[in-house]
């Protein structure tokens, strides 16, 4: 008796099975966020995220040029705003020289070839750390998807290539389309975050932004109301769904690794581009256990990574996308 095929054939060193190789990450997968503070000088590691750092707009210069040698040409900027320019509205993120504003023009300046796309949502602007307006103990959807317009066409004046609206409020993006168009702005793109789910693995990056939803009476305590649930799947693929139909370019799924199923379910029934967020939760938990020496770091950061381009990932936003470039060399 003898197995009628022998798959270890393939398997058999390192030059075969790189012949075989389905998956191949690439510099080209890659969207790398960063953390802009304002001031000068500054380049502060985020503590639940080592090695991982907030730049003030002089350094980040120097890390953007730093990222198109590396071969990394898209970043997704977030900014840090100062407690005192917080409101309920999130009045800030309309200012035409606000720190978003400025760091967007920093980057297409240094680079002009680097695809710049923005986060689009009122939490870190927002005195409650809500993606939206509150009354009543309620975040509102409606007037909350007008502000968002308004901060989407504020980042394309600046120059932004693309907007990453990561709200989930209903509607936004066809309101966010709409006055783009409206304004000229037809080139202007949109990432929406279709399927992003309200997970415990944002909280690194509440830190890093100092965003998270206050503990106040009347203020609600997370974002349930408006993240999707995680017990559910189809849910992911109407949010999608609509969010084509109502003019994204690209689509993404939130967080990334608890969610390969919803990835691929996303990839077969998108006609565009498909994301995925690789998000600080999961940074950190790689981190902390490499730390420990409990796992490989690089040998972990790259099943992982590699896992999301398997399950179908055109796209994959992540802190890691600088030192997986650097292994891939
Ligand atoms: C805010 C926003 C969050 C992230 C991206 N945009 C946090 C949240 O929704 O509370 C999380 C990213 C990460 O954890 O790395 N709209």
């Amino acid at each position: 008796m003898f197995p009628l095929r022998r798959n270890r054939r393939l398997r058999t060193n390192e030059s075969i099975r790189s012949l075989v190789r389905e998956t191949i990450l690439t510099p080209n997968d890659f969207l790398v966020p960063l953390f802009v503070v304002e001031g000068k000088g500054i380049k502060e590691e985020i503590p639940s995220m080592p090695n991982y750092f907030r730049y003030s707009l002089d350094l980040l210069e120097k890390e953007v040029k730093e990222l198109w040698a590396m071969g990394l040409k898209s970043v997704l900027l977030f900014v840090k705003v100062p407690d005192n320019l917080k409101d309920n509205k999130g009045t800030e993120a309309l200012n035409s020289n606000g720190l978003m504003q400025r760091a967007i023009k920093v980057v297409k300046n240094t680079v002009p070839e680097m695809i710049v796309m923005t986060d689009v949502a009122l939490d870190p602007y927002s005195s409650f750390g809500h993606d939206g307006v509150i009354e009543n103990g309620i975040v509102l959807n409606d007037i909350s998807s007008s502000i968002l317009a308004e901060m989407a066409l504020s980042h394309a004046k600046a120059g932004a290539d693309f907007v990453a609206p990561s709200d989930m409020m209903d509607g936004r993006i066809l309101e966010m389309r709409e006055l783009l168009e409206e304004e000229n702005f037809t080139n202007t793109g949109i990432m929406s975050y279709s399927a992003k789910y309200a997970s415990s693995l944002y909280g690194p990056f509440r830190d890093a932004l100092d965003s998270a939803p206050v503990d106040l009476v009347d203020i609600p305590k997370d974002k349930k109301t408006y993240q999707m649930d995680y017990h559910n799947r189809k849910e992911a693929i109407r949010e999608t769904r609509m969010d084509i139909e109502e003019g994204a370019d690209i689509v993404m799924v939130k967080p990334g690794i608890v969610y390969l199923d919803i990835i691929r379910d996303i990839k077969n029934m998108s006609e565009v581009p498909v994301a995925v967020y690789q998000v600080s939760g999961e940074y950190a938990m790689i981190k902390a256990a490499a730390e420990k020496g409990w796992l490989d770091h690089d040998a972990i950061m790259l099943e992982q990574t590699t896992a999301f381009k398997r399950a179908g990932a055109d796209i994959i936003a992540s802190y890691f996308a600088k030192d997986i470039v650097k292994l891939l060399k």
